[in-house]
């Protein structure tokens, strides 16, 4: 399991997502495929990329009753995913339920990822919209201890707190980390951010890179630099 940078295909279209796609002629790279594009595109999206060589994260981030993300997982196993998530806010009999739905019959499965607390609710929302009523990095660790004694493989989480997941979880709990910026770009609507060698450096597993690479003049370009800095 190496290091990788994965795009975030936050497209509104397949074909926006293909002219995108077109433009990587050499590398195939790992993509993210979001909620957006997948639910304009359906599942016929996720195969035609798996169909040109591209590892695949699905982030569907499922969240309900034990049962019905246990099927829904059973389905995702066999779109050949890569990676896909969930939320450890729906307890750890949901995430022992997920991998159930999720190991094919040979016992191999797609990497499970955890979301502890979205990055957008900060400790106030916890508190006042949630009840919740400890730090919110507290929280964050409780979860993602949560998801490794429930069989998951790691979190997402932002790359400031990936070296603290490793203390707590161990270092093979992989730390999937978005919110990526080059030292000389645009940080737009992200507030804690770091560079690919920072996250590098802090022990990040793989980075979640979007509009540094999707929106660039010269986007294999832009991947480029985010590999030679984050892996190589
Ligand atoms: O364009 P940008 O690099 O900000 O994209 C980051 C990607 O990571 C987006 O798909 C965004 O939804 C996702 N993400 C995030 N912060 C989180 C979880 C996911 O930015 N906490």
């Amino acid at each position: 399991m190496g290091k990788d940078v994965i795009i975030a295909c936050d497209f509104a279209s397949a074909k926006q997502t293909f002219d995108f796609l077109d433009k990587f002629t050499g590398v195939k790279p790992f993509v993210k495929i979001g909620m957006e594009l997948f639910y304009a595109e359906g599942p016929a999206i996720v195969r035609e990329i798996k169909a040109r060589g591209h590892k695949i994260f699905l982030d569907l981030k499922l969240h309900d009753i034990p049962n019905t993300v246990k099927k829904s997982m059973a389905v995702l196993k066999n779109l050949d995913v890569d990676m896909t998530n969930l939320h450890a806010g729906g307890t750890k009999r949901m995430m022992s339920a997920a991998i159930e739905g999720l190991t094919r019959e040979d016992g191999t499965r797609p990497l499970l990822i955890a979301v502890t607390q979205l990055t957008s609710t900060d400790e106030e929302s916890m508190r006042k919209d949630l009840l919740i009523e400890k730090p919110i990095d507290e929280v964050v660790m409780h979860y993602a201890k949560n998801a490794k004694d429930s069989g998951l493989d790691g979190v997402v989480c932002s790359p400031l707190e990936a070296g603290k997941v490793h203390d707590v979880c161990g270092k093979g709990f992989l730390t999937v980390t978005p919110g990526v910026r080059f030292a000389d770009g645009d940080i737009g609507d992200q507030k804690r951010v770091m560079t690919p060698a920072q996250a590098k450096e802090i022990g990040s597993d793989y980075i979640v890179v979007g509009r540094p690479i999707t929106a660039a003049e010269d986007p294999v370009a832009a991947y480029e630099r985010c590999v030679k800095e984050f892996v190589d």
